[in-house]
């Protein structure tokens, strides 16, 4: 017969690079409201990347009045998710930011970073932090407005201003300036957390010259953070990870070894590590997968910085293609490529090589290769990157994976998502719901709202929708590997 059932729904405000969303789920997983606003990128000199903290705060209003609106119930609780590393400071008593927020992608401190590499500190910040000392992470970019702006320096030192990444702006916002929080999978991108201890560092506050008094309290992926008026009446904020701490978490990687890899512009690959916090030998990052009651689970990171962007790069640099959908048929068209090679290392490339001065290249044209053949070749790099990773985690000693999970615009590809399986000889999990990030927040704000009452729970919200099975012969699959490794040689700035 007909009946109703009240659902229960969490909302879900995800911060990226790109674009601010806030997501309405109902406590099985499904989406019930959602609303999208694009983030303009700020890029004053080149290598530098901004964005506009006000910018971000007014887009997070709007997302969230249009989803509210749309929900067909009060959501119980809020989840916070968001780009990691980006850096704003501002000024307490105004809550106004001091600059626009310096972007994870950012170069500007590269020098410094050399500096403190040259100088012998580059291992203590890794057996403290689990990073490379880069300027992808923020602490080098504080360091860079405390030395910049006039002033800022001392009212630091007198308790004036705040730290934060967009997580703890956000959450300053959302409780009018009553608190200043962080959770600890994005204390652990700043390059100045314990990974190992959990608390903020005295060493590394020293070695980057960082007055303490800016820094947010660290807690729990899930807990009482705060509680905003905003939206009408009082609604807990009770949820906050890293985005791909969210995605992992969305992806029900709860289990040693379990895998995630997420495919946007880039692609974030995350391994749970358990208790275990892995000493990369191949310049992975170790992380926090993400803490719950105090306790914390690890993670193996690697970063590709050019994935959808490789497509993106077909479509818009060289137009060979009109649209991204049409990538899967030309892939199709083809049994293989002839032997043609395409490294995006168009920013340089990410782990295991960090080549920053590596440039891209096609290799291998002869007078038959054509337009499917290069397309081909731009989809495969992104299953070549992919092996790269998971060979880099397996010889760091981390657990076999029984499945890839993906998730991310690009795993729509079918004919991809094969090669992917097949290139890794690992089985190709997709699940149900595509917006994993936002689902791991929202469940996170559900634990922390009492919805959930474990991981257990959460599991359940997750639920494969397709799988791709390895089917390529081991030679054959090496051979095509060996010669990527080969056109990767070719384009490394050390030749
Ligand atoms: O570390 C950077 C990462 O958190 C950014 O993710 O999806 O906002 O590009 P995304």
């Amino acid at each position: 017969g007909l009946c109703t059932t009240m659902t229960r729904t969490l909302l879900a405000i995800d911060q990226g690079t790109t674009s601010t969303r806030a997501i309405v789920f109902d406590t099985t997983g499904q989406v019930v409201a959602r609303a999208q606003r694009e983030l303009p990128q700020i890029f004053p000199a080149a290598g530098w990347v901004e964005h506009d903290p006000e910018r971000i705060w007014s887009d997070t209003l709007a997302v969230c009045r249009t989803a509210l609106a749309e929900s067909p119930e009060r959501p119980l609780a809020i989840g916070i998710t968001n780009q990691r590393e980006t850096t704003v400071l501002w000024d307490r008593a105004t809550g106004k930011p001091v600059y626009h927020a310096i972007v994870w992608q950012d170069r500007r401190t590269a020098g410094l970073c050399e500096a403190l590499a040259a100088a012998g500190h580059g291992d203590t910040v890794t057996a403290r932090t689990g990073l490379v000392l880069d300027p992808y992470f923020s602490a080098t970019k504080i360091r860079w407005l405390l030395d910049t702006l006039p002033g800022l320096r001392q009212r630091a030192e007198a308790g004036e201003i705040a730290f934060g990444t967009l997580d703890s702006f956000l959450l300053w916002r959302l409780t009018e300036g009553r608190v200043h929080a962080t959770d600890a999978t994005n204390a652990a991108r700043t390059m100045l957390f314990n990974i190992h201890s959990q608390c903020w560092d005295d060493t590394l506050l020293t070695l980057f010259d960082i007055p303490r008094a800016l820094l947010p309290e660290v807690y729990d992926n899930a807990h009482p953070f705060g509680t905003t008026t905003l939206f009408g009446p009082p609604l807990p904020i009770t949820g906050m990870a890293g985005d791909q701490q969210a995605a992992t978490v969305g992806q029900a990687c709860f289990r040693p070894g379990r895998v995630k890899s997420t495919y946007g512009t880039g692609c974030f690959m995350v391994q749970n590590t358990g208790d275990t916090v892995v000493a990369s030998r191949h310049r992975l990052l170790s992380t926090v997968c993400y803490r719950l009651e105090g306790q914390p689970t690890y993670a193996v990171e690697g970063s590709i910085f050019i994935a959808g962007a490789a497509v993106q790069w077909l479509r818009d640099a060289i137009r060979l293609i009109g649209h991204a959908g049409e990538t899967e048929a030309l892939a199709r068209g083809i049994d293989h490529t002839g032997g043609v090679y395409l490294v995006p290392a168009f920013t340089g490339l990410g782990a295991p090589y960090w080549d920053p001065l590596a440039r891209g290249a096609i290799i291998g044209l002869t007078r038959d290769s054509g337009i499917a053949h290069i397309v081909r070749a731009a989809l495969e790099s992104v299953c070549y990157q992919t092996r790269d990773l998971m060979e880099a985690m397996r010889a760091d000693g981390t657990e076999a994976p029984d499945a890839l999970r993906v998730d991310g615009g690009m795993v729509a590809n079918d004919w991809l998502m094969q090669f992917l399986a097949d290139m890794l000889a690992v089985p190709v999990e997709r699940p149900r719901v595509i917006e994993t990030t936002a689902l791991g927040a929202a469940g996170l704000a559900g634990l922390g709202a009492g919805v959930f009452d474990s991981l257990d729970a959460l599991e359940t919200l997750w639920q494969r929708a397709a799988a791709f099975s390895p089917s390529l012969p081991d030679n054959r699959r090496n051979a095509l590997y060996h010669g990527w490794r080969d056109a990767v040689n070719r384009t490394l700035s050390r030749n």
